[in-house]
């Protein structure tokens, strides 16, 4: 059995100077997952921040997934286009990353509870789950631009919400940080997916217009 901790149980003005670190402590919670602070010098009231809160959440629930699925993504790729695509799946990572700390620090400083550890965030997610195998490329791209699409969706949602309740910070990140980067990485994507000829041009369609 450990050793019950004595010095800690003691009256302040007689606990000894000890060396030895305080291990393997728990305690309440000090604030519940779902609530926000009650009062903070926002000037937004608190109605609006669970809202924009519980949102953001979503929000960050998805993008911590589509930040794994594009390391799943660099890790697992395979075929002709191997060096560009693992560089490039990496790139979109380290930028979904950002997005990532921005969206659970704006929850934190509404006074929320950001959503952290992968199984919150599997219970969570829109996402739909890929396989933990290797799949081909089309596939993988695939599965990346689907998650895109659900992001942006719901970042559209959230920006006309926040608008009308005047959260412009809340606005503000999910369209410049948010929207932006993931409309622009859905463009860097969807071009793998046009099915041009790689070395010998396709002649039929010349003779076809002639
Ligand atoms: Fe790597």
């Amino acid at each position: 059995m450990a050793k019950k901790d004595l010095n800690a149980k003691a009256p302040a003005s007689e606990r000894r100077v000890s060396a030895q670190p305080r291990l393997h402590q728990r305690a309440a919670e000090i604030q519940k997952f779902g609530t926000v602070s009650h009062m903070l010098p926002l000037d937004l009231e608190e109605p609006v921040r669970l809202e924009m809160t519980e949102q953001l959440n979503l929000m960050l629930a998805d993008t911590i997934t589509l930040r794994d699925l594009y390391k799943k993504s660099h890790w697992q790729v395979a075929g002709p286009t191997f060096y560009q695509l693992h560089l490039l799946f990496d790139k979109h990572y380290e930028e979904q990353s950002e997005i990532v700390d921005t969206i659970a620090e704006r929850i934190q400083l509404l006074g929320g509870i950001s959503i952290a550890m992968a199984a919150d965030v599997a219970e969570t997610t829109r996402i739909e789950r890929p396989p933990k195998g290797r799949e081909e490329v089309p596939v993988q791209i695939s599965r990346l631009l689907d998650a895109h699409q659900i992001i942006v969706g719901n970042c559209r949602k959230l920006a006309d919400r926040s608008d009308k309740l005047g959260d412009a910070g809340t606005n503000d990140l999910v369209v410049s940080d948010v929207l932006r980067t993931n409309e622009l990485q859905i463009w860097f994507l969807s071009e793998h997916l046009v099915d041009a000829p790689l070395v010998v041009a396709d002649q039929t369609r010349l003779r076809d217009a002639s």
